[in-house]
C-alpha cells in the first residue's frame, strides 16, 4: 500500500500484502463516546473524557449538544471536556444535524423528549433513509409528540415535555433504541423498563451508572427510575473493538501475522467477535484485563493461523452486527466460508450492507448467495482486485480494504473517506501494518 494515504483521499488504492504485523492503538469506542458525551451534557459539572472517539459520528454528537447549550472543548492532552448543564438543556435555534450518525439521532431523541422545548433533527442522505419509527413509538407512548418525514424517516421534530414511564418491549433488538428509552426514562415519572428480545450491548446502562444513576438489569430487562441527577465523570474510553475487528481480520488472512492491540473494550456484549475469530482459527490472547467505570478493557494479541468457516445466526447476529461486513469480506479466503442468518437489520444500516457486500465481492470475482436476511459465501475462493465502492459506508470501505490485502492485483476503494465516520486514521494504520 502507498504510504501517503490520508483520510481525505476519496479513492484509495490497496495493494496485496504478505503479512500484517505491529501494534495499533485503536481510538476510543464510538458507542461509549456517544453515550458519555450525551450524559456529560446533562450531568452536573465538567466531565473529562480521555481517548474520546475520533469518529466523525461522535463529533456530530458533540456539535448537537453544543447547540443545546452545553459547551465542550478539546484539552491539550487530547481529552474532551464537557460542561454539563444538568437535566434541562437549552432550546437550539438551529436544526440539530446528526450527519451520518444514527446513534446521535436515536439516542439524543430520548433526551430531547424530556425537554420543555421543541427540537428538529436532520441527517445526511444515508441517515435520511434510516428507520426512526422504532424510537418514535416508545417516546410517543411516554408522552412526547414526534413527527417525521415519509415512512418514519428523518427529519424528526420532537416536542418534548412531561414524560410518563413505560414498560417497553421493542420488536427489534437494538441497543440504540434501548438507550434512547432509558435516557428518556431519566425524565419520566415512575420506573421505565426496556425488555429486549435479545441481549444487546449494555453501554447505556453502564454509562448511566458511571454518571451516578441507578439502573437495574435482570435478565433482558433494564430498569431506570425517573428524576435522578447525573454527576460529572472523568473517564478513559476503551479502544473500539469494532474498529479493532478490521485489523484482527487482516491478521487472520495471513498465517504468521501478529498484531497487538492495547486497551481494547472487552465488554461481554461486544466480545462475541473474539469467540468467532478463535473458532475460525485466529490465535487470540487477552492480557491486562481491567475494569474502567464498569467497562472491561484488555490488550489483544492475535496471530494468523488457519482460517476456517463459520455460521452466524440469532443472538450472535445481533452481537456481531457491526463486524459482519468485514467477516463477510474476508470469508471467500476461508476454508469453509461464512453463512449469516437473521440479519435483516444489515439492510438498514449506513448502507444496505448485504447488498454492498454482495456487489463488491462479485466485482472481485467471488461467489456469494444473497438472501433477504443474510448471505452464504463459499470458502476456498481466489478473489481478484477490482474497483469497489464504499457506498458511503465506513464499515464497507474498511472491510474491503482488508479483503483487498489478499486479492490478486490492486483494488481501488472509491469513497474511502467514508472510513472517517468511525475511524479517520484507518488507512494510515493499515498501511503501517502491512508489508507488500
Ligand atoms: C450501536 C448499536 C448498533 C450498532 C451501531 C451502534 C450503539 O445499532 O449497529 O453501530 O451504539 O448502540 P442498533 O442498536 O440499531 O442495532
Amino acid at each position: 500500500m502507498p504510504d501517503d494515504l490520508t483520510p481525505a483521499d476519496s479513492n484509495v488504492i490497496v495493494r496485496p500484502a504478505r503479512s500484517v504485523r505491529g501494534v495499533v492503538r485503536i481510538p476510543g469506542d464510538k458507542s461509549i463516546s456517544h453515550r458519555y458525551a450525551m450524559l456529560a451534557a446533562i450531568a452536573e459539572g465538567a466531565s473529562r473524557l480521555h481517548n474520546f472517539s475520533a469518529a466523525r459520528d461522535c463529533t456530530s454528537t458533540l456539535d448537537c449538544v453544543a447547540k443545546l447549550g452545553c459547551e465542550w472543548r478539546r484539552l491539550d492532552d487530547g481529552a474532551i471536556e464537557v460542561h454539563g448543564v444538568g437535566l434541562q438543556l437549552k432550546a437550539s435555534s438551529q436544526v440539530l444535524d446528526c450527519g451520518n450518525s444514527g446513534s446521535t439521532m436515536r439516542m439524543l431523541s430520548g433526551i430531547l423528549a424530556g425537554q420543555a422545548f421543541s427540537s428538529e433533527l436532520c441527517g445526511d442522505e444515508s441517515l435520511s433513509l434510516r428507520p426512526m419509527a422504532r424510537i418514535m413509538k416508545p417516546l410517543s407512548e411516554m408522552g412526547a409528540r414526534i413527527s417525521s418525514g415519509d415512512g418514519g424517516r428523518p427529519p424528526l421534530k420532537i416536542h418534548g415535555g412531561r414524560l410518563q414511564a413505560i414498560h417497553y418491549k421493542p420488536e427489534v433488538a437494538s441497543a440504540q433504541v434501548k438507550s434512547c428509552v432509558l435516557f428518556a426514562g431519566l425524565f419520566a415519572k415512575g420506573e421505565t423498563v426496556v425488555e429486549e428480545p435479545l441481549r444487546t450491548r449494555d453501554h447505556g446502562e453502564i454509562a448511566l451508572r458511571a454518571f451516578g444513576a441507578e439502573v437495574e438489569r435482570v435478565g433482558n430487562a433494564s430498569r431506570i427510575a425517573g428524576g435522578q441527577q447525573l454527576h460529572a465523570l472523568e473517564a478513559h474510553v476503551p479502544g473500539d473493538l469494532s474498529s479493532a475487528a478490521f485489523f484482527l481480520c487482516a491478521a487472520a488472512l495471513f498465517p504468521g501475522s501478529q498484531i497487538t492491540l492495547p486497551g481494547i473494550l472487552m465488554n461481554p456484549t461486544r466480545a462475541r467477535l473474539l469467540d468467532i475469530l478463535v473458532q475460525m482459527g485466529l490465535k487470540v490472547s487477552v492480557a491486562h484485563l481491567e475494569e474502567h467505570h464498569g467497562e472491561l478493557v484488555g490488550t489483544i494479541e492475535a496471530r494468523g493461523a488457519a482460517w476456517k468457516g463459520a455460521s452466524i445466526a440469532g443472538a450472535d447476529t445481533a452481537a456481531l452486527i457491526d463486524e459482519i461486513p468485514v467477516l463477510a469480506a474476508v470469508a471467500p479466503y476461508s476454508e469453509g466460508g461464512l453463512e449469516v442468518r437473521d440479519a435483516k437489520e444489515l439492510r438498514v444500516k449506513e448502507s444496505d450492507r448485504i447488498a454492498a457486500v454482495a456487489i463488491n465481492l462479485r466485482k472481485m470475482g467471488a461467489v456469494i448467495e444473497e438472501r433477504p436476511d443474510g448471505m452464504r459465501i463459499p470458502g476456498g475462493q481466489h478473489p481478484h482486485g477490482a474497483e469497489l465502492d464504499s457506498f458511503g459506508d465506513h464499515r464497507i470501505a474498511m472491510a474491503f480494504a482488508v479483503a483487498a490485502l489478499r486479492a490478486e492485483g490492486e483494488t481501488i476503494i472509491c469513497g474511502a473517506d467514508a472510513a472517517g465516520v468511525s475511524y479517520p486514521r484507518f488507512f494510515e494504520e493499515l498501511s503501517s501494518l502491512t508489508s507488500g
